[in-house]
């Protein structure tokens, strides 16, 4: 017998009772940023596989392991986007969008591909909202990103759950110079590595500092310190951006081992974590690129921004048991309408309704059935309240609306004046 077919691991649907909370935290994060001036920008799904080799590093995690790529018909090769930032600086420069020292303030929504070990908030498909500011090379655009996150996380009721972690990477001049000095002191260490470690000291020497090694840990104690090696601007920079955000009263820690798994990052990194998922706590996270669009090609266009996991946000939301008991309802009214002239009267009537009622969620009997069967699907259709039309209600030109959750008693309503009748029930409900 063959296989059942299931989707691949890692890639999970999004089932019916899920999306009412997708919705509500996508047009949370949709509003907030409309308020601080942020304008969607949608990009394909597809891209060169070249793009993220120049963009992320070609010896990064994300480039050498976790790519979905593949070769299309004219031989192309391209991968499935791991992230949005490369995409999204790429349209900015196709389209000619940061030219003139523009400035651009943008957020995506949408899949990424990482093929990585799947766990609970970590998978092969994930969804991120990612925004992207450039040609604002000051510390006041960083403390806005900041903010807005800290904003959204009180208006999802999850503040008290996650920790603003900071560090300062310098540019890349004054990263090259620490990059000399931390392989030179490990090198000297060379026996005393882990294995993966080893192997970063000549491709990718910072990422050994977030080493999960404890042993590697205890050598780094005594190894040169990345703070220490901060060019003025990158330091002056920093501090801005402190200055900000305890003006704006944001508790935050200093991670000086913060260094981000992507190559393009100068100056500000930042990650949000939370305690409350296990291994997979980074919530939110980003940083800034001065020097990303010029290595992609265009003129120097300083670049800062952050991606958040929808679906840890989406755990953590649940796990803090602070989904909003209101979102699971989708239906306002349901229609009952037993025998065939009730169910021709109730088609104009619903229709009416709509007209009427703007964003009314009305739920039209189908299928037929008897009084008690449409009813019980009114019910269980989680309506506020049940309009029914049958033989009596149909002579005499009116709608029994039955309130389903207990607010009062059943009535008669006229046609002719039903909407205003709804309207105004559906307001004190
Ligand atoms: P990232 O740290 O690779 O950064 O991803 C950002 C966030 O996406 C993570 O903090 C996490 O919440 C979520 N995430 C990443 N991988 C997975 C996964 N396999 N499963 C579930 N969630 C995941 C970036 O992608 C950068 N492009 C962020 C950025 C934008 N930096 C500047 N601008």
């Amino acid at each position: 017998m063959s296989k059942p077919l299931q989707a691949i691991r890692g890639m999970n649907d999004i089932l019916p009772e899920q999306t009412p909370l997708w919705r509500y935290f996508e047009a949370t994060v949709a509003g907030l940023l409309d308020g601080y001036g942020y304008r969607q920008i949608r990009m394909p799904i597809v891209e060169f596989t070249e793009l993220f080799k120049r963009s992320i590093g070609e010896v990064t995690d994300i480039v050498e392991k976790e790519m979905y790529t593949f070769e299309d018909r004219n031989g192309d090769s391209l991968t499935l986007r791991p992230e949005g930032t490369a995409a999204c600086v790429r349209a900015v420069l196709e389209h000619g969008l940061s030219g003139g020292g523009q400035t651009q303030k943008l957020w995506y929504i949408g899949p990424m591909f990482r093929h990585e070990r799947p766990q609970k908030g970590r998978y092969r498909q994930f969804h991120q909202i990612g925004l992207e500011v450039f040609n604002l090379p000051g510390p006041d655009i960083d403390a806005e990103l900041i903010m807005l996150t800290w904003r959204l996380w009180k208006l999802l009721g999850i503040g008290d759950a996650v920790t603003l972690e900071l560090n300062s990477l310098g540019t890349s001049e004054a990263r090259a110079v620490y990059r000399g000095e931390l392989v030179e002191y490990l090198t000297a260490r060379i026996d005393q590595l882990d294995e993966d470690s080893r192997r970063r000291l000549s491709s990718n020497p910072l990422r050994i500092l977030d080493s999960k090694s404890p042993q590697t840990q205890a050598l780094l104690v005594d190894a040169p310190k990345l703070e220490n090696y901060l060019d003025e601007e990158s330091r002056v920079h920093f501090a801005g951006l402190k200055a900000r955000l305890d003006a704006a009263g944001i508790p935050y820690v200093i991670n000086p081992k913060l260094v981000r798994g992507l190559d393009y990052y100068s100056k500000t990194v930042f990650e949000w974590v939370t305690d409350k998922l296990g291994a997979q706590g980074t919530v939110c996270a980003g940083g800034r690129y001065d020097g990303l669009v010029e290595q992609m090609g265009g003129k120097p266009t300083t670049g800062v921004g952050f991606a958040m996991g929808i679906e840890r946000l989406l755990l953590l939301i649940e796990t803090l048991d602070k989904v909003p008991a209101e979102i699971a309802r989708t239906v306002d009214v349901y229609l009952c309408a037993i025998g065939e002239a009730a169910e021709l009267a109730a088609i104009p009537l619903a229709e009416q309704l709509r007209d009427k009622i703007p964003g009314l969620r009305l739920q039209v009997n189908a299928g037929a059935g008897s009084f008690k069967s449409q009813l019980k699907k009114a019910d269980k259709s989680g309506a506020l309240f049940a309009l029914v039309i049958g033989e009596d209600e149909l002579a005499q030109q009116v709608v029994g609306c039955k309130p389903l959750r207990g607010q009062g008693e059943q009535n008669s309503i006229a046609w002719d004046v039903l909407a205003e009748h709804l309207a105004t029930s559906l307001k004190q409900a």
